[in-house]
């Protein structure tokens, strides 16, 4: 689907205006993961005010110091996203196209022991884990970008050359995601000190990409760096499935905007206001969600 995710966001960055200010995160960030996913998935574009309403909502689950209400928020998400998947499942059952869903759903057909509480979670985690996390992506990336000038200017030179590498370095150098955890099986030395085990491990995703052992002057954000083994994506069995796509879609969003707007420039000096959300870094959204019918 490279060709056709490439064209939906192209479309989004063709959108923008010439010579006036834009609102990158509601013109740009927001949009691109959510219309990429709806493709991927085979859900209703024109819904896609939900999805993002209902994967903002669920995230809220993730937060340890949640209030009650926003418990409530994040069960109301993930009752919506349930019963959506459900119709439109039995939908694909009775009239299969070409898309994830009608795959998953010939899958269970064909004798695969897959329940159909595991195709809605699966579904549910593809259709929210890619939105808030590629939205920072872009967002971060565009603000290190216009705040180290020399970086900008090196990608504006071969845009198609270097838009993989900045987004690696954005990734290392402040990734999305900050932590990930797991479990021990049998007891492991960490720093010479034995874990039991069954313990729960949480790992600093952000400490381990500033290593200094790993990277040569880590807080220095250089796009052109040698390629460096970072861990934004976590790592083992468990890494991010969506790595590719986040890939794909923070590269080609690099690439247009650097092609299309070489002297790109803030209009705010101010530093972005960061989530409140523990554990995810992006910029606080204080912009209204775009309307769904542009
Ligand atoms: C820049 C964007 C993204 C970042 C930084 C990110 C980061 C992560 C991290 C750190 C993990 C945990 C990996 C581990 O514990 O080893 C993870 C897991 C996961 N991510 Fe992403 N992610 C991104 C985009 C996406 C996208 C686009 C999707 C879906 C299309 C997605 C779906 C998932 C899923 C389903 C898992 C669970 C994988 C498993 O447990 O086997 N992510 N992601």
């Amino acid at each position: 689907m490279k060709l056709r995710l490439e064209e939906v966001i192209d479309e989004v960055i063709d959108a923008l205006p010439s010579g006036q200010p834009f609102d990158l995160m509601s013109d740009v960030a927001i949009p691109v993961p959510i219309l990429v996913i709806v493709h991927v998935l085979g859900v209703e574009p024109d819904r896609r005010r939900e999805f993002r309403d209902w994967s903002e909502a669920v995230i809220l689950s993730l937060n340890p110091f949640r209030s009650s209400e926003q418990a409530a928020r994040a069960e109301w998400g993930s009752a919506q996203l349930t019963a959506y998947f459900t119709d439109l499942m039995a939908a694909r059952r009775a009239s299969p196209q070409e898309d994830l869903i009608s795959d998953m759903v010939k899958l269970q057909a064909d004798g695969a022991a897959l329940s159909d509480d595991e195709v809605r979670v699966n579904l549910s985690a593809l259709l929210v884990g890619g939105n808030l996390t590629t939205t920072d992506l872009i967002g971060n990336g565009v603000w290190l970008l216009l705040t180290h000038p020399e970086e900008w200017r090196k990608l504006t030179a071969d845009p198609a050359a270097l838009s993989s590498s900045a987004v690696e370095e954005i990734l290392r150098f402040e990734g999305p995601v900050a932590i990930t955890s797991r479990v021990t099986e049998a007891p492991p030395q960490v720093c010479g000190r034995e874990i039991p085990a069954g313990q729960l491990l949480i790992t600093s995703l952000h400490g381990a990409n500033r290593d200094p052992e790993v990277f040569e002057d880590p807080d220095r954000f250089d796009i052109t760096r040698k390629r460096a083994p970072h861990v934004a994506f976590g790592g083992g069995a468990h890494i991010c499935i969506g790595a590719p796509l986040a890939r794909l879609e923070a590269k080609r969003v690099l690439q247009r905007l650097a092609e299309r707007f070489p002297a790109l420039r803030l209009t705010q000096v101010d530093p972005p206001k960061w989530r409140t959300l523990p554990f995810f870094r992006g910029s606080e959204l204080t912009c209204p969600l775009p309307d769904p019918s542009v």
